[in-house]
């Protein structure tokens, strides 16, 4: 079947067999069975490059449900299954006043997936409001739960792209969020213009939602018209020595200090200034409104996407001496 609907590039890749499974039981079943020794998860689908048809058993993780697991003064936790789609979850928080979530509007994929990169967005990531994950651990087919701390969560990072790679699959992640009490992420200058623009001046979770989903409108392509991954490169992070070089032959460089040693210097700017922003070859191209996302107009095969962005980053290292890293995964 083609994976076409299953990833948000809208790659036309085949998958040599295909399950979308509902509960644990169907997954464990299909990891203790040996007709298909290679298989392919697959979630939202939308942090992925698909190159080339999937010769396995790709499994589509579809475990659905949200549940209240504990209610304090301050704070609830609530579980939700991998399968969920977040932004769903999302507005289901902001409804029922939970606060936490609302700098992550918007953000394409699952539940299931956010934990993998540590997704993160306008001062708020993943890590800020994670508690703990259930995992299928399948080298012996156990439940586990991994802590906050056990997952080791980093920028666009977790042990779920190193030493856990694989070894893994969530099945569903717990929630700690604020019931009242909120703390707002109002810092991040795009937010604080929205805010304005709206004439909100006390704003609550629901407004600082309603900012980002119309900042996010306004730069990043609706992954359901045009097809995308969100940003395709991570920000690469150099050091302060790198970056007053750098400064010297580019004295507006964008940037934000990490340390007393490295500076996180935006991947967008880097490509806008290497000329690439906004430019189109036959179907696929790179966003006009925001130089991290490159775009599948329709009709482009992974291959022409990944040679696209591999030429980026040759550009960006001739031109700056970085090194940018997809920040999507390439299979
Ligand atoms: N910029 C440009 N040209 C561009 C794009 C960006 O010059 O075409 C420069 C500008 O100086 C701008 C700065 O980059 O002020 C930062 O841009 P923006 O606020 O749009 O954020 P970003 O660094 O490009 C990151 C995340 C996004 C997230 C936004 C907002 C990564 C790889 N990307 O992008 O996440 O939404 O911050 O917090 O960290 C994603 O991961 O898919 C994603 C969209």
């Amino acid at each position: 079947i083609s994976l076409k609907p299953y990833n948000t590039f809208g790659i036309d890749v085949k998958a040599k067999h295909f399950a979308s499974i509902q509960t644990i039981e169907e997954l464990k079943s299909l990891y203790s069975n040996n007709n298909y020794p290679k298989k392919f998860l697959i979630g939202g689908g939308s942090n992925m490059l698909l190159t080339q048809d999937i010769d396995a058993l790709v499994i589509h993780l579809n475990l659905q449900g949200i549940q209240i697991l504990k209610k304090e003064d301050n704070f609830v936790y609530i579980n939700v299954k991998a399968g969920q789609n977040w932004h769903d979850f999302v507005l289901w928080t902001l409804d029922n006043n939970y606060g936490g979530l609302e700098n992550m509007s918007l953000i394409p994929g699952n539940v299931g997936t956010a934990p993998i990169q540590n997704i993160g967005a306008y001062g708020v990531e993943l890590k800020d409001v994670f508690y703990s994950c259930e995992v299928l651990n399948l080298e012996n087919l156990k439940i586990e739960t991994l802590t906050n701390k056990a997952c080791n969560f980093g920028y666009r990072n977790s042990i779920f792209k190193n030493e856990a790679k694989g070894k893994y699959i969530i099945l569903s992640v717990t929630f700690k969020l604020t019931v009242n009490n909120h703390t707002l992420n109002t810092n991040y200058g795009a937010i604080t213009s929205q805010l304005e623009a709206m004439q909100v001046k006390d704003p609550t979770i629901k407004d600082v939602s309603n900012a980002v989903i119309a900042i996010r409108k306004s730069k990043l392509p609706d992954p359901k018209q045009i097809g995308n991954s969100g940003s395709f490169f991570k920000n690469p992070i150099i050091s302060i020595h790198q970056f007053k070089d750098l400064e010297k032959n580019f004295p507006n460089l964008p940037h934000y200090v990490i340390s007393d040693t490295e500076i996180k210097i935006p991947a967008g700017w880097l490509i806008e200034k290497a000329g690439f922003k906004g430019k189109t070859f036959d179907n696929y191209g790179v966003h006009k409104q925001q130089a991290l996302v490159l775009i599948n107009y329709g009709g482009a095969t992974g291959q022409q996407i990944l040679e696209l962005s591999k030429l980026i980053q040759k550009t960006i290292y001739r031109i700056f001496n970085i090194s940018i890293e997809a920040e999507v995964n390439i299979f």
